[in-house]
């Protein structure tokens, strides 16, 4: 199972939102150039309005879902291609098939967008993300019908094979306001929320917010749930193991209302170390049987919310975790963090650079969780396995620096004494110095984060 994650989000997403236009008139010039074809009408009347602007090269949203729906490119990419989706790919499903109205039922991109299903695409597939347009509304009843119809008849790159009049029905679903809930505070454990705070319209929103546990013993967490209101890009528990924590109980944006970048947030977070996260807005993890994750007594947890907001009015965004804990008489393995930082890092300006660095471990471990941090020159991640019979066998990569995924193992990796890991990470660095380790985005890292418990 795979959970796709984000880790310190430096980043500075340079979206340019535009909205969705819907006003009937616009389908008259295309009515009058018949010359073009179904899947142009696509590619122009819906992808280009609504579904560019993030799925286009270069922008973190097309990593994290590796889908371009730029002109020239889009077909290919969707058309007998494999869904980036862990789950939808288990579920035998391609972006798209040929083979008509079978290719309906067998369609990711379908899934994703048909939002009068919505109960269905949310409950029956947990593991799917959200319903796209990300954060925006749901696309015209026409335009779900008119990309029905060119399925049906086999999703053909050229040719007339869907009414163009079905565009004029410019009606959209509008999802059900039914309230948000909270989830059910644990049986054991325990329970933190955040919100309802407000997204301003046709904007995004990254903000911190540390909360104390008020914990006066230890606790040993197995399991964690996440439900988010809908809009949420990701969401992040850090803790901070050598202190200096933030203050409690307020928001730290990481933008002013103004657009401008809040260095103090961006300074109170130096310390954090990930603990959790996910890009779904409903999460239900476990840990293997028998190991918990230990919080010590008396800490707390910095909670990092990203919500995207496409539509014209203020949103809100809220979200309810829990934390179920094992008694400590149940935990046979404790999970502990696996952390190497290499700081040995020069990177000459203008060129690309491998580094390689290994470790080694001088007990057994059982590695169960492992991902990655770097910054923005970073261009590929990998880690392999060193010694033992399945050494050099990759079991992690990325090309993603701003969402790396937390990739989880069952079985977990078994290193024997004296194993470890090879991680190998490529640079581009575009600027005209040397990059050097560095806690900026400005200058690079290379970690290899984990999750172990020992015999
Ligand atoms: C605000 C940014 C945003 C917009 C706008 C957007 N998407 Fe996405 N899309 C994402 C992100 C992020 C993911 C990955 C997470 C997920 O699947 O929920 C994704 C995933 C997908 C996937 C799954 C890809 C795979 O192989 O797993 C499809 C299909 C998709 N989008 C189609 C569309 C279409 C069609 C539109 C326009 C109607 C659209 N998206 C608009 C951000 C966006």
């Amino acid at each position: 199972m795979i959970i796709r994650n984000i880790i310190l989000p430096f980043s500075i997403l340079t979206l340019m939102l535009t909205g969705c236009t819907d006003s009937p008139d616009e389908t008259e010039p295309i009515m009058a150039e018949e010359a073009l074809s179904t899947y142009d009408i696509i590619q122009t009347e819906i992808w280009d309005k609504n579904c560019v602007t993030c799925h286009q090269t270069g922008t973190s949203f097309a990593r994290q879902s590796n889908l371009i729906l730029a002109k020239g490119e889009s077909y290919n990419q969707l058309v007998n291609r494999l869904p980036h989706n862990e789950a939808a790919r288990a579920d035998g499903l391609l972006l798209v098939g040929t083979k008509g109205l079978q290719s309906i039922h067998n369609s990711f991109l379908w899934e994703k967008i048909n939002f009068p299903d919505y109960a269905h695409f949310y409950d029956d597939h947990p593991g799917y993300g959200e319903l796209m347009p990300l954060g925006g509304q749901a696309l015209t009843n026409g335009e779900l019908r008119f990309i029905t119809e060119w399925i049906i008849k086999g999703a053909p790159d050229t040719g007339n094979v869907a009414n163009i009049e079905l565009l004029m029905d410019t009606k959209r679903f509008e999802l059900p306001t039914e309230p948000f809930e909270r989830l059910m505070p644990p049986g054991s454990g325990l329970q933190l929320n955040i919100g309802p705070f407000d997204i301003q319209p046709k904007s995004e929103r990254e903000f911190f917010y540390y909360k104390e546990l008020d914990n006066d013993e230890d606790l040993f967490v197995n399991r964690v749930q996440i439900a988010m209101r809908e809009g949420s890009h990701h969401f992040i528990l850090y803790d901070y193991p050598n202190g200096n924590q933030p203050v409690s109980e307020s928001y730290r944006d990481f933008y002013d209302e103004d657009g401008n970048f809040n260095i103090l947030t961006a300074a109170s977070v130096l310390n954090q170390r990930f603990v959790f996260g996910t890009q779904w807005r409903n999460v239900d993890y476990s840990f293997p049987a028998g190991v918990a994750l230990r919080i010590p007594e008396n800490t707390g947890f910095d909670l990092n919310s990203h919500y995207v907001n496409r539509t014209d009015e203020v949103k809100e965004g809220e979200i309810s975790v829990n934390l179920h804990t094992l008694d400590k008489s149940a935990v046979q393995y404790v999970a502990e963090n696996l952390f190497e930082s290499y700081e040995d890092i020069r990177l000459p300006a203008g060129e690309i650079t491998t580094l390689e660095r290994a470790s080694t471990f001088n007990e057994r471990m059982h590695v169960f969780q492992l991902t990655s941090h770097a910054h923005q020159h970073m261009t590929e991640f990998e880690i392999y396995i060193k010694g033992g019979d399945r050494n050099g066998e990759l079991v992690y990569f990325t090309n993603d620096w701003e969402h790396p995924p937390l990739v989880t193992f069952d079985p977990p990796i078994i290193l024997e004494k004296g194993h470890g890991f090879t991680a190998r990470a490529t640079y581009n660095n575009t600027t005209s110095r040397t990059l050097r380790f560095g806690l900026l985005s400005e200058d690079e890292m290379m970690i290899v984060f984990g999750a172990f418990y020992t015999d």
